[in-house]
């Protein structure tokens, strides 16, 4: 492959950083609001420190700003290796990473003063949607510029991935955004009643479709058979994951609004959608973790590449999870409940979390030309780490269907067996534990840090691997 003379690896370094910085903050922020639940008395009665404006902001950082700045980070490094050409404009990327922290500082401030939307993870006010707008038009450009100039002719198979992630979240984010405003901080939906909700679920499904999901795979196709030296397992399974997931996950929205004023048809079409899409899920888990075949030995030496496996089986353990909780019948016990957090965190902290974080202990030794100051902390870190994750989601399973059960419990004169208080109660040591495992995720988030901190001070090192060339495909 022809050299190209150079990478813009001075804004991948910038986003890698800042998932870090940032992973960290919305992490503590997390294991905040987990404290919280557990023991009220720690909202101090000091409104911007209350859950109810903090929740936000934890959701906000962790996806955005953590899971963000990975996204931004990988796609340029990917982009530009793979059509071995530096990404168009220089400045554009410079005005996506300063956009986008400045999109977060205004998150950071705004959601704890009680300035927001109330539509979820769509919280921020208009003003903020602009500079979301105009940043996100940038990062097109920037991206699919760079295809547009690529000297390679096959567009591999994660820029597809990435494209169709930042395709949708532009429509996604300009539709469900549409408001009227009132003054500079206070704005109303363009929509109405159930219709603002159905856009609201259109747009949330698909952020964690496209947001979490797509992107993530991006990183997935390409970092996985980098760290394993492997080719994927199937190139032509991967271009059909692609196009059978992002036709599939469109539709599936109607999901959160089961047993609500949703017309009937709307709710079932979303079932049905969800429940097709785990095949195409499933292919893309398969094709991750069997990118390993004839290579398994390697999870016994690599925590890297320990974190990417488990990773994908975390992918594949939530897109089972998924479709089951779409099934009406299941939604009905596990709706409102911690049910749901238990699965949104098997995708978060699981899949999410560890496929970016293996992400940055590909890339940061090798933006720095630096030596990964210590194996031993990521080994320690990816221990500590799927602890934690174990304890948040089982905690999270039992109290959430212990919820749900104990809610419809009835009597034989068909009064409620508990009252809600009741429930609240039996919830507490499940929180507790929650509560530890959130602190141990973040304890791992620390470890990297000084992990990353440590590798970045050290001396140059001639041995660390510059990455110019496509994975093997
Ligand atoms: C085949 C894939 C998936 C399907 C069909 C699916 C389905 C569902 C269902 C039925 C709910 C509960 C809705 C409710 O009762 O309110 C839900 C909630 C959620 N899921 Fe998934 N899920 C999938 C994969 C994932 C993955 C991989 C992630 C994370 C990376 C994720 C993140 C979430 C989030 C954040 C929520 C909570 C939304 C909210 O109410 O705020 N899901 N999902
Ligand atoms: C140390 C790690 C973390 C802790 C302790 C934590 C804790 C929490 C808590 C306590 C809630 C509120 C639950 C409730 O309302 O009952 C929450 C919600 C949420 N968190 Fe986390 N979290 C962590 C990491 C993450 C990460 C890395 C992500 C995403 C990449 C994430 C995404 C979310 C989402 C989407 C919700 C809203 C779920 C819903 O509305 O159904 N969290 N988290």
């Amino acid at each position: 492959m022809n050299q190209p003379t150079s990478y813009n690896d001075r804004i991948v370094k910038q986003f890698a950083i800042m998932t870090v910085v940032w992973g960290v903050a919305g992490m503590l922020v997390g294991v905040l609001i987990a404290a919280q639940l557990a023991w009220p008395i720690l909202n101090f009665d000091i409104p911007w420190l209350t859950y109810g404006r903090l929740r936000p902001l934890h959701t906000n950082a962790v996806i955005f700003a953590f899971g963000g700045s990975a996204l931004f980070a990988t796609s340029y490094y990917i982009v530009q290796r793979t059509c071995g050409v530096r990404l168009v404009a220089d400045w554009l990327a410079g005005f996506t990473f300063w956009g986008w922290q400045c999109v977060i500082l205004l998150a950071a401030v705004t959601l704890p003063l009680g300035i927001t939307s109330s539509k979820e993870y769509a919280e921020l006010e208009w003003p903020i949607d602009i500079l979301i707008t105009l940043v996100w038009v940038a990062y097109a450009v920037v991206f699919f510029g760079t295809i547009m100039k690529r000297k390679i002719p096959h567009i591999y198979v994660a820029n597809w991935f990435f494209g169709g992630f930042i395709l949708t979240i532009a429509v996604l984010h300009v539709v469900n955004s549409a408001a009227l405003p009132v003054s500079l901080f206070k704005s109303y939906s363009a929509y109405a009643g159930v219709q603002d909700a159905m856009v609201q679920w259109w747009y949330g499904h698909n952020a964690v479709g496209f947001f979490l999901t797509a992107g993530f795979l991006g990183i997935m196709y390409y970092f996985i058979p980098k760290q394993a030296n492997r080719p994927i397992y199937s190139y032509r399974l991967s271009v059909v994951h692609f196009w059978a997931l992002v036709f599939t996950y469109i539709w599936a929205g109607p999901h959160h609004l089961h047993y609500t004023a949703l017309p009937d048809w709307a709710q079932s079409l979303g079932m049905v959608f969800s429940v097709i899409l785990l095949a195409p899920s499933w292919g893309g888990m398969i094709n991750g973790i069997m990118t390993l075949s004839g290579a398994w030995e390697k999870l016994r030496t690599d925590p890297i590449l320990k974190f990417m496996i488990v990773s994908v089986s975390f992918y594949g353990m939530s897109t089972f999870e998924g479709p089951m909780m779409s099934i009406k019948t299941v939604n009905a016990l596990s709706h409102y409940t911690d049910w749901t957090i238990g699965h949104v965190h098997a995708g978060a902290l699981g899949w999410v979390g560890f496929i970016s974080i293996g992400a940055m202990y590909y890339l940061i030794p090798r933006l720095f030309n630096r030596e990964l100051y210590s194996l031993k902390l990521v080994e320690t870190h990816f221990w500590v780490a799927t602890i934690g994750i174990v304890l948040y989601i089982t905690a999270m399973w039992v109290s959430g269907v212990m919820q749900g059960l104990m809610w419809r419990a009835i009597n034989t004169d068909g009064t409620l067996t508990y009252s809600f208080i009741e429930s609240v109660q039996a919830m507490h040591p499940y929180y507790i534990v929650r509560f530890l495992g959130g602190f141990l995720y973040l304890l791992g988030m620390l470890i990297m840090a000084y992990n990353v901190i440590r590798t970045i001070w050290g001396a140059p090192s001639p041995a660390a691997v510059a990455d110019t060339a496509q994975p093997v495909h």
